[in-house]
């Protein structure tokens, strides 16, 4: 590490990392984008450039091979994090991984033990949860600004038109729940602070197999339940409401707000009686600079990979009763 900056490789040329990550990296306090790697070497050199960064490869091998780099950042489609990360990891990389972290528990468990043996971190890149928003909505359960909390619903739709597109490729991990309902169960579970024990899911499933709509109950113990829809099919939102006991938060502008402020709206029965404004931010250069804080020594990773083997496993127990038409299913401990 130089500077106490880490030096970061990105694997891929995917959009997240032009448009949202390597920026956030470069605007960051404590990282820089040292290389960037693509299939294709040629494509990996012209983004490069255009990015201004400093070194490009020709395949992901020879970035993971590069001693000047400290961490990757893998925004591979989903059917390739698990490879990539047991890589890097084997390389002596450092890993923020794209979520949902892999297809499944297990294998998020054996990209843990991967990066545990050779002594790196290992995070799956929720950048929302470092939005100071959810930490705003905690504060507010905390005090009891709605009483006792029973229900969360929460939905991130939006309209694919690209056949191409990886979402709607099944041998790649597509599907709307991997995609943008795993953000909705990632929310249940963590404003719940608990693991559901039971789920149910009813999908809507494109001609190549993937859940182009997805609608799912979790239930939690004590009387507690998240509902969530998520969709390749249906029109932008990304919204959620937490429902207690005392009142309601409603949060138009749940998961990307960009770096625009957002409202928090808070109901106890009449109109919405009060409003709470979050300054905006990048979301993005939080989650980056969290974890190139952690890997430099200056804090512990906030998620571990066991925290996104949890997700994984809810989201193995919806598509297994969507598969089965709604059927209940239990959702077995990671
Ligand atoms: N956190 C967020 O806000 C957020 C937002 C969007 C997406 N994501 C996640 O980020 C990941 C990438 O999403 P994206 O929309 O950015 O993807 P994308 O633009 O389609 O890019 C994926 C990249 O993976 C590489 N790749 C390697 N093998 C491939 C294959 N067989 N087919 C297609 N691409 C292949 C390609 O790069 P090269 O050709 O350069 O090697 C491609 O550019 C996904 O895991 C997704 O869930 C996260």
């Amino acid at each position: 590490m130089t500077n106490d900056k880490l030096r970061w490789g990105i694997l891929s040329t995917a959009n997240i990392g032009k448009k949202a990550v390597i920026p956030a990296i470069k605007a960051s306090s404590n990282g820089t984008v040292a290389a960037l790697a693509s299939r294709d070497g040629q494509h990996a050199q012209v983004v490069a450039t255009e990015l201004g960064i400093p070194q490009s490869y020709g395949s992901y091998e020879e970035l993971l091979a590069d001693p000047g780099i400290d961490a990757v950042y893998i925004p591979l489609p989903n059917s390739l994090h698990y490879e990539w990360t047991i890589k890097a990891a084997r390389a002596g990389k450092h890993i923020l991984c794209e979520k949902p972290l892999a297809l499944n528990a297990d294998q998020c468990m054996e990209m843990a033990v991967a990066a545990e043996q050779a002594g790196v971190l290992l995070m799956e890149a929720f950048m929302y949860r470092f939005h100071p928003q959810l930490a705003q909505v905690r504060a507010l359960l905390d005090q009891g600004a709605i009483g006792d909390v029973r229900l969360l619903r929460s939905a991130f739709t939006f309209r694919l038109t690209n056949p191409a597109n990886i979402r709607l490729q099944s041998e790649l991990g597509g599907g709307s729940l991997m995609d943008v309902g795993c953000y909705c169960v990632n929310l249940s579970r963590t404003l719940f602070d608990a693991e559901p024990v039971e789920v149910q899911a009813f999908a809507s499933w494109s001609a190549g197999g993937v859940d182009e709509q997805i609608v799912g109950t979790l239930h939690f113990a004590n009387g507690r339940y998240a509902q969530f829809d998520s969709a390749l099919t249906l029109a932008r939102r990304e919204t959620y409401q937490v429902v207690g006991t005392d009142g309601v938060l409603d949060l138009p502008v749940a998961f990307l707000p960009g770096t625009n402020d957002t409202l928090i709206y808070q109901n106890r029965g009449g109109p919405n009686e009060q409003s709470y404004t979050v300054a905006g931010v990048d979301e993005y250069r939080l989650m980056v600079e969290h974890f190139a804080g952690a890997v430099l020594g200056q804090r512990p990773v906030r998620y571990p990979a066991s925290e996104a083997a949890r997700n994984v496993r809810v989201i193995e127990a919806l598509y297994r009763s969507a598969r089965n038409n709604g059927r209940p299913e239990a959702v077995e401990p990671v």
